[in-house]
């Protein structure tokens, strides 16, 4: 590894994690729940750090160039990855109950938007992967499928819920509610953060996977030279 190579590595995993950090420090300062004596701006708050920062943080634990803790080993990245996920599971709860009971006292309807629909989905995908984490953390439970093939359904299962998460960050970003209170350049900063977090998912769980097909095709073909 170059010198060059370690420097670009450190400045990319400031980058993303300080956006991360950046993007939930400024819809919670937006939103100021303490500021107001009504429910709703919590969800905004309790939402952006589930999926921008808990959920965010969680998987790139096991990022080469942007895990957090570059030097621990597997077993410790995926205690890390499995609490940092019940959290932002817990969180993401939080989010809805208080969207669906502060909707339910102002009378309103439930799901009637494109973000209230896609948040929806959004939450009961993140119930349904927590669930199959729990097979993966325990693989005698299905005998029938291989750990490795496990794995690679729980990561792909995990990058198509960041996506639909991100989708329903952009549709929140495009509520009455922020275009109100954020406008211009900083409207498109907050969409070019939720970018720069997708980008940052894809790019770690397809090149990961990549190498690892790769990898096991270039040994299968070796054994069949032999
Ligand atoms: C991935 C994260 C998010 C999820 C899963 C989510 C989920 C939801 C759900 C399910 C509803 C509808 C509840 C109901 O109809 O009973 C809702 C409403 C709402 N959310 Fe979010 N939300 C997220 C992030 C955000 C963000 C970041 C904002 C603001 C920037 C936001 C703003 C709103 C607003 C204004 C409403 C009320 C209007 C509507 O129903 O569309 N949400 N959200």
């Amino acid at each position: 590894m170059t010198i060059s190579f370690i420097l670009i590595s450190y400045v990319y995993t400031m980058v993303v994690h300080f956006t991360a950090a950046l993007f939930t420090a400024y819809i919670v300062y937006t939103a100021k729940p303490w500021a107001v004596s009504a429910l709703f701006p919590w969800h905004p708050v309790l939402m952006t750090v589930s999926f921008a920062l808990l959920m965010f943080e969680a998987i790139t634990v096991f990022s080469a160039h942007s895990s957090f803790i570059p030097l621990a080993s597997r077993p410790y990245k995926a205690k890390v990855h499995w609490i940092l996920q019940t959290l932002a599971a817990a969180f993401g709860g939080a989010g809805f109950a208080v969207i669906f009971v502060s909707k339910n006292l102002n009378h309103k309807q439930h799901f009637v938007t494109w973000h209230g629909i896609f948040g929806l989905i959004t939450i009961i995908y993140v119930a349904v992967q927590c669930l199959a984490g729990t097979v993966v953390m325990n693989p005698a439970w299905i005998q029938s499928i291989k750990l490795a093939q496990l794995k690679l359904y729980h990561a792909t299962s995990g990058l198509c819920l960041y996506t639909l998460a991100c989708t329903t960050l952009v549709l929140g970003l495009y509520s009455n509610w922020f275009m109100r209170n954020v406008r211009g350049t900083s409207w498109y900063a907050c969409m070019g953060v939720v970018a720069i977090l997708i980008l940052a998912v894809m790019n770690q769980i397809v090149t990961a996977y990549q190498t690892k097909q790769q990898i096991t095709k270039q040994n299968a073909t070796k054994s069949w030279k032999k």
